[in-house]
């Protein structure tokens, strides 16, 4: 059974969350110096839960002290949440966001910073409250907020204003578009000033680590990848959700034993193991551990943790469309092979598909995936490009019938539909913003 750290003893109301300890890591993290937090974080080898997997600590770390730098510090907490297959921060902001409040206090005494902003994905209506709520919980509670100021930001849906620099220009009120790197937030963040960005999970784990203590955080899962995640589980399964696992944890375990294995009896046929982002693994290869190394040695990753599982009946070609409709839906348009090139692989998946491609088709396909891959600002394009050429390289029989038979094999009998119906296209303004609620 895998501890439960992040989702332990949810409650959304302040005192119950106090009868169980709730704020006593913050307090105990106000009697160390911020250089004493940031070191804990360290020692527990957390790392960032939204995708790129960085080391929490180190990132801290970066923030020059105001001496160094004298100007304000920032902490964003990125709650866009938007990858398709990702439905966790949803779920611990509106189960446990008092600790996601305590995590952010605890962060914010380690960078100094005395002002913190959450862009939560403008959708989350739900969780939205439900934090506005808790932060109205302490309104009365001023020895609680410190001398900080949290502010809740609706994004107004773009997908790319996950991405943490297009995260910044929104939250500015200009349009979300990546910025180019370095200079790196830490230094020239939010109003070019230093500023930690950080994942819903990742903050909500902090007040756990300050508990338990870093070194006794790091005994939990495996090198390079500590502690526990919260995964969400869709598509084909019989149970899907979001479960808390301990890192490390084999993907069939995850697939049978939490999920409830196959929907319907059905056979598995593929797995997206961390969001619409990630190389596909075939079913051949889910015994492998949920862990940084182990799915990097399948050229795979964790990504945001949303694992969709794929049943016999799913159309490779089509789950490729789906994705890259969605890809080329939410390209912000700055960067031309992104641009261009994920309109290019959806209407060549779409001949494929449709029964009119070619076998030059298939070598296009592969062309534009090159054309785009480490061509652009940011990683979008990056992600339809890489995860079509892992359809391709691991599923080629199939793309090759589609050619063959003149469309799909499953002839209109796909399960797709089934699975990924809540991926959803985003209302396209990334230059809007919603209203903003301060506590
Ligand atoms: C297109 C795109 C979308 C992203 N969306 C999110 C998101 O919704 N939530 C998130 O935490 N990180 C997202 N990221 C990753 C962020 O850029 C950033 O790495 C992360 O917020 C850092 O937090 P962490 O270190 O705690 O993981 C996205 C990245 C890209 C390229």
């Amino acid at each position: 059974m895998a501890p439960e750290i992040v989702l332990k003893d949810a409650t959304t109301k302040l005192t119950e969350y106090e009868a169980t300890g709730g704020y006593g890591a913050l307090a105990k993290a106000r009697a160390m110096t911020p250089a004493e937090v940031t070191e804990e974080l360290i020692t527990s080898e957390l790392r960032g839960r939204g995708g790129a997997f960085f080391p929490a600590g180190r990132k801290w770390s970066f923030v020059p002290s105001k001496e160094q730098l004298p100007k304000p510090h920032y902490l964003v907490v990125n709650a866009d949440e938007s990858e398709p297959g990702s439905f966790k921060d949803n779920e611990i902001l509106s189960r446990v966001p008092h600790r996601f409040i305590e995590g952010c206090l605890i962060t914010a005494h380690a960078i100094d910073c005395d002002k913190v902003f959450v862009y939560i994905r403008g959708e989350y209506s739900g969780p939205y409250e439900i934090l506005v709520g808790a932060l109205e919980e302490l309104k009365d509670r001023p020895e609680i907020r410190g001398n900080v100021t949290i502010v809740v930001h609706r994004g107004a849906g773009a997908y790319i204003c996950g991405e943490e620099t297009a995260l910044l220009e929104s939250l500015e009120g200009k349009r979300g578009q990546p910025r180019s790197k370095p200079p790196f937030p830490a230094i020239s963040g939010l109003y070019a000033s230093p500023t930690v960005v950080n994942n819903v999970e990742t903050i909500t784990t902090v007040p756990p680590v300050i508990a338990m203590g870093g070194a006794e955080y790091a005994k939990l899962g495996v090198p390079n990848t500590r502690g526990t995640r919260v995964v969400s589980i869709s598509g084909n399964v019989v149970n899907g959700g979001n479960y808390e696992i301990e890192a490390g944890t084999s993907l069939r375990e995850i697939i049978y034993d939490l999920g409830g294995g196959i929907a319907g009896g059905r056979e598995l046929k593929a797995v997206v193991p961390g969001g619409s982002s990630t190389v596909i693994l075939t079913k051949d290869e889910i015994d492998v551990g949920y862990d940084f190394d182990s799915l990097g040695q399948l050229r795979t990753a964790m990504g945001s943790a949303g694992i969709v599982v794929l049943d016999d009946r799913c159309c490779i070609v089509q789950l490729g469309i789906r994705f890259s409709e969605f890809y080329e839906h939410e390209s912000c348009g700055k960067c031309t092979p992104c641009r261009e090139g994920t309109r290019w692989l959806t209407a060549i998946l779409r001949k494929l598909d449709d029964g009119r491609a070619t076998q030059g088709d298939l070598d296009l396909l592969l062309d534009v995936c090159d054309r785009i891959n480490g061509k652009c600002l940011c990683p979008l394009g990056d992600s339809d490009a890489i995860i079509v050429a892992s359809y391709v390289a691991k599923f080629r029989d199939e793309f090759q019938a589609h050619i063959d038979q003149g469309g799909c094999p499953l002839d209109g009998h796909s399960s797709l539909d089934h699975v990924l119906a809540p991926v959803q296209m985003h209302a396209h303004s990334p230059a809007a913003h919603g209203p903003e609620v301060r506590a």
